[in-house]
């Protein structure tokens, strides 16, 4: 416990955030051994990229095809010292890491569509999938991102909706490039998001989202489904969606979909 205290300590004074790569050929997660790193008493920074995952997580359960040298795939361990009904915020702040990153390295601009899909040309490009998990030093975050770099990488079943860097710029980038950029990024949200300026990140985050403010989305949640325009980000990330009656529902887990028709007081269809 207490080296890592220290550790976060002397980063946090030095305004700093130091990740330590660790590289594996193949895994079945990079999120699973995060967690089983973290379970044995890492240290926050450590981060795990894998050249490929036998059974890559998505979220809501989904998979996360990831085929080797295809994309870059990716899990950083946090242990923020932030109550932890805003730590997904820090889930947002890496689609922020990763859009400036893409921009930095490609020049590719994505939106983000919420909580933490990154789309190019409405297309997935990027996904995020943030989960936290118990250990003897607390409860730890870990942030886990997959970048398509491949189109080669993508299979035909879902070529319709997802993409690659390299299919929207033309050529291939440096993984390790891209890497380094998003840590670089992500670093300095981290920090930000543990002075507890978590607005900042979700302002920026609405900055570069289309999904942020007045779009007409469709939003799946367990069962059920509610439609309405979005209407901004709440405090912890959460979407606020108005419906057609008028209130305001705070989305914290679900699909959204974006609606091709307007919906103002009348009809909307997907
Ligand atoms: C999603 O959009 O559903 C989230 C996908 C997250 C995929 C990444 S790849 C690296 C890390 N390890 C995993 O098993 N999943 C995340």
């Amino acid at each position: 416990m207490a080296s890592s205290c220290v550790w976060q300590l002397l980063n946090r004074m030095h305004q700093r955030f130091t990740p330590t790569i660790l590289r594996f050929d193949s895994l079945p997660s990079t999120n699973i051994e995060a967690a089983n790193q973290a379970r044995m008493g890492a240290p926050e920074g450590l981060c795990i990229v894998a050249n490929e995952q036998k059974a890559g997580r998505g979220r809501q359960n989904r998979t996360w095809h990831s085929p080797a040298g295809s994309g870059l795939y990716f899990s950083i361990l946090l242990r923020p010292a932030i109550p932890m009904n805003e730590w997904p915020v820090m889930g947002l702040a890496a689609a922020v890491a990763v859009h400036d990153a893409l921009v930095k390295v490609s020049s590719l601009e994505t939106d983000i569509k919420w909580p933490n899909d990154m789309l190019a040309r409405g297309r997935k490009l990027c996904g995020i999938l943030s989960e936290t998990v118990e250990t003897a030093n607390g409860r730890a975050l870990i942030v886990g991102i997959g970048i398509n770099l491949l189109s080669t990488g993508i299979s035909d079943e879902i070529k319709e909706i997802a993409t690659a860097v390299d299919e929207e710029i033309g050529r291939a980038i440096d993984r390790e490039e891209l890497l380094a950029a998003v840590l670089r990024s992500l670093g300095s949200y981290y920090l930000k998001f543990q002075e507890g300026k978590s607005r900042e990140i979700l302002d920026e985050w609405s900055s570069l989202s289309t999904y942020a403010n007045g779009k007409h989305v469709r939003v799946l949640m367990d069962g059920s489904e509610i439609r309405g325009i979005t209407r901004g980000l709440e405090s912890d990330g959460a979407l606020r969606v108005e419906t057609e009656s008028g209130s305001i529902e705070t989305i914290r887990a679900g699909d959204v979909l974006a609606l091709r028709e307007t919906f103002e007081k009348g009809q909307a269809s997907g």
